[in-house]
């Protein structure tokens, strides 16, 4: 490409480099457009939320979520045994001594369908029990604290494991992988982060194997990733549970984009948890699995191709195998996204945006939460309290953030994660004893 641009005159690198500029400025998988900030033309959500009192919200509840997992996630993988292996401490003077860091290896499952990994977890020196993010990484959890002696992917030491490429950062931000612990230990918070890639693999076929393995006498494989993967938040609770050092009532989930669709799932059954971060969770998220704006759920589960020459694999196994079946028709999808975002509620949960990032559409994101609010509303909480996609309060119990850029972990989303984690988690955990959802895991 170089070399034949080098042999073109001045005024052909002008208009090739033009007609390059406009072609990528209109490719949404890269990153280059904008998001619009009009959201009426998005498609309605449907089928429309009618619960008027939260009795009946709650008693309907159940059966919502029995629809989701047929044509969504597939079943959450109840009752799979969950046992701490190890705890470990690591650096008991982490982050200039302002802390410890310890590495637990947690085991989800039994028999040959037993699965492990590793969760690398932060505390701040405190007397009182400290708040707790739990997180899922893009990279490992050598990548989330380098330096640290933790366990490499695969077994060995991270000092041998190379960490993000310095351009993976550029494109994806600063804080794609590591992990700013001094801003959260400044906050009170405590982190703990693990790569669900570990628990069941992000590949079509070889998660599918490990979680038909995972199926057993009475207990649920799960057979799509994201459910899986959002029982692992659920697998670190249960292992932390009783720990002294953290507040049990002030546990927050949090993922970025594929690891934001699964938070989400994790908030949905495991009411334990007090508070959900968002980052650009896109389909299969927060955003209208109707709407046909930026990667649409065809191309998440059939894979993409642009500009002739990307080209990029799809994720069915993130899904129920019935999701596909819908992919090139979800106008007959008997659910969309706005009644899963009403699932999380009243836990306050933040949706992270990216005006570049069209590829996961903000602008049907803000369509379902609008949507979503009425069900937060029925709860007592002040559910989505903003004017529109670029307004936004972090007090709310459902926010919507937009920022410029694409889809990355920057500083300002840092600070605005930890806006709103202030709000939310000294409120605890706002699900009201009376909720329904005996089969769920805090009941
Ligand atoms: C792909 C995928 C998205 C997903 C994203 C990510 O772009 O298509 O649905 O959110 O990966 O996880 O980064």
């Amino acid at each position: 490409m170089a070399l034949i641009f080098k042999g073109l005159s001045w005024t052909l690198r002008l208009v090739v480099g033009a007609v390059l500029l406009v072609l990528m400025t209109n490719c949404t998988m890269l990153g280059l457009n904008y998001a619009s900030l009009e959201v009426d033309s998005k498609p309605d959500a449907r089928p429309e939320i009618t619960a008027t009192a939260l009795s009946e919200w709650e008693d309907g509840r159940n059966a919502l979520i029995e629809t989701f997992e047929t044509f969504v996630y597939g079943p959450w993988p109840e009752g799979q045994a969950v046992r701490l292996v190890s705890r470990t401490m690591i650096d008991d003077g982490f982050a200039g001594g302002r802390g410890s860091l310890e590495e637990l290896v947690i085991e989800v499952g039994s028999d040959d369908g037993a699965r492990r990994f590793h969760v690398a977890l932060a505390l701040p020196e405190s007397e009182t029990p400290v708040p707790l993010i739990i997180s899922q990484t893009f990279s490992s959890n050598c990548g989330a604290f380098p330096g640290a002696t933790l366990t490499a992917p695969g077994g060995g030491d991270c000092a041998d494991h190379e960490t993000v490429p310095g351009f993976v950062e550029a494109i994806f931000g600063e804080f794609i992988a590591l992990v700013p612990i001094e801003q959260y230990f400044d906050r009170g918070y405590g982190y703990a982060t693990w790569q669900a890639g570990e628990f069941i693999p992000d590949r079509q076929g070889e998660a599918q194997a490990v979680m038909d393995a995972m199926a057993g006498d009475g207990v649920a494989a799960p057979t799509g990733t994201l459910a899986g993967w959002g029982y692992g938040f659920s697998a670190i609770i249960d292992a932390l549970e009783g720990d002294p050092a953290i507040n049990a009532d002030a546990v927050a989930v949090m993922g970025h984009s594929r690891h934001a669709k699964s938070a989400m799932v994790a908030a949905v059954y495991d009411r334990r948890i007090s508070a959900v971060v968002s980052h650009q969770s896109g389909f299969g998220g927060a955003a209208s699995s109707r709407s046909e704006t930026g990667e649409t759920v065809e191309r998440m589960v059939d894979g993409a191709r642009a500009l002739g020459v990307l080209s990029m694999e799809g994720y069915p196994h993130w899904f129920a195998p019935a999701f596909a079946d819908y992919a090139s028709h979800t106008e007959d999808l008997p659910v969309d996204q706005h009644q899963f975002i009403a699932l999380v509620a009243p836990t306050p949960m933040l949706l992270g945006n990216g005006r570049r990032d069209v590829w996961s559409d903000p602008n049907s994101t803000y369509r379902m939460a609008e949507a979503a609010d009425p069900v937060y509303e029925l709860y007592g909480t002040q559910g989505l309290d903003q004017d529109g996609m670029r307004d936004y309060n972090p007090e709310a119990a459902l926010s919507y953030y937009l920022r410029p850029g694409g889809h990355a972990i920057t500083q300002r989303d840092i600070s605005t994660f930890l806006d709103m984690l202030d709000a939310a988690m000294p409120q605890g955990n706002r699900v009201p004893d009376t909720a329904n959802g005996d089969s769920l895991t805090s009941q």
